[in-house]
């Protein structure tokens, strides 16, 4: 084949596949990680200057630059404008930061289970996945200081606030044990953290990169939750020392993040309106993961575990007899039901059976309960249990 050695770890995407099947518009979806379409806010481009048309700078936008440096500092992350990065969705952080660190065999260490594209990019690099498991309050502190001994990963990548997909929110003395030692292990620190803003209970905790002191790290956040995910316009805030081979990767990925889009998110950063938004989007998701939570004890209470997400937009369902979930794919769309099934999210699928994330914020209410019934009956059914 004349294609690079790393292709031939390209693992194509479960979720593309389910995504392309759940298209069809009969089919109720829990899959995506979508926003609901009617929380798309309107925008408007009229008063967007032509001279935007012309090639940028890589970092980004000035003033959006600016805009979210305020934004971090109020989080309690000391950088300024000179520190951001403004990048193609929060996806390319993530890129940047397998080129910027791993060759074929390099450890890193991840959370388990974690999101599935980061596993997908940091396998094409060829990393060697060191996991931690997430408890309900963060991950397993003996286990991370085991694995920080017994190995050197180049970074860890964590997600401390709901988590995708566990929706896992590590607590206050998570977040400062993990910080204490990633300081003592030396190692650098990639912090996602995509659904900040989407906190059900008003809760929000400093961001893990603000706690550090001495290690090196990358903050890297999106408007795609928020805003609009077509915008393709997220941000990466990094320590002095790394910063520069970030902004050159960027530049030699694809010269710099589409100016419309950037214009677009500055429009709404930082301001009156977008707070507003932010409240009506909070109070939506609530009730819908409400709606969804009552479907899911009418049907799934027998056949599953759940925490209450408190925020972000899924479900991550344990079954209580696991089985391997993607083994109910096809049962599932054969009755017009796309999920995610667990496994893809975990650096060994085959050793972590019996898990399910649901989106609760895509499917439209008036079918949700019909929806995660018919889920509970392939299960059921998988599980050769009497349907009920
Ligand atoms: C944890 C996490 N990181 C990154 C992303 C990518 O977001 P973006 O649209 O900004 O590329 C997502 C999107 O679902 C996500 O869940």
């Amino acid at each position: 084949m004349p294609f690079s050695e790393r292709v031939s770890r390209l693992k194509s995407s479960l979720i593309r596949e389910i995504l392309a099947a759940a298209q069809r518009p009969e089919v109720m979806s829990f899959a995506g990680g979508l926003p609901a379409e009617s929380m798309l806010p309107k925008v408007q481009w009229a008063q967007m200057p032509v001279a935007l048309g012309q090639y940028g700078m890589s970092e980004g936008e000035p003033a959006l630059r600016e805009a979210l440096a305020a934004e971090a500092r109020a989080l309690g992350i000391a950088c300024d404008a000179s520190q951001v990065l403004v990048v193609s969705g929060s996806q390319q952080t993530l890129d940047l930061a397998a080129k910027l660190y791993i060759d074929k065999g390099t450890e890193i260490l991840l959370e388990a289970p974690t999101y599935l594209a980061a596993l997908q990019i940091f396998q094409l690099f060829g990393a060697d996945c060191i996991t931690v498991p997430l408890q309900a309050d963060g991950p397993d502190l003996a286990a991370m200081r085991q694995r920080l001994e017994q190995h050197r990963p180049a970074f860890a990548y964590l997600i401390p606030t709901f988590q995708n997909p566990s929706a896992v929110r590590y607590s206050e003395a998570s977040r400062e044990a993990v910080a204490a030692l990633l300081d003592e292990f030396g190692v650098t620190l990639i912090e996602d953290e995509p659904y900040r803003e989407l906190s059900f209970d008003g809760g929000s905790a400093r961001p893990i990169v603000s706690r550090l002191k001495t290690s090196s790290w990358i903050y890297t956040g999106t408007v795609s939750k928020t805003l609009l995910p077509g915008l393709r316009v997220g941000y990466l805030i990094a320590s002095a020392d790394l910063f520069p081979h970030l902004l050159r990767l960027k530049q030699s990925a694809d010269l710099h993040t589409n100016r419309l889009g950037q214009w677009q998110a500055l429009q709404w950063i930082g301001t009156d309106h977008y707070r507003e938004h932010l409240l009506t989007l909070r109070e939506f998701y609530r009730s819908r993961r409400d709606a969804f939570e009552s479907a899911l004890q009418a049907h799934f209470s027998d056949l599953a575990e759940w925490n209450s997400p408190q925020g972000g937009l899924f479900f991550w369902l344990t079954l209580r007899q696991p089985l391997d979930t993607r083994t109910l794919l096809d049962a599932a769309l054969a009755q017009d039901v796309a999920f995610m099934p667990g496994e893809p999210f975990f650096a060994d699928p085959d050793a972590n059976h019996g898990h399910l994330r649901l989106n609760f914020s895509h499917i439209d209410p008036a079918r949700l309960d019909e929806g995660v019934k018919r889920l509970a009956c392939v299960v059921r059914t998988a599980q050769n249990l009497k349907v009920v």
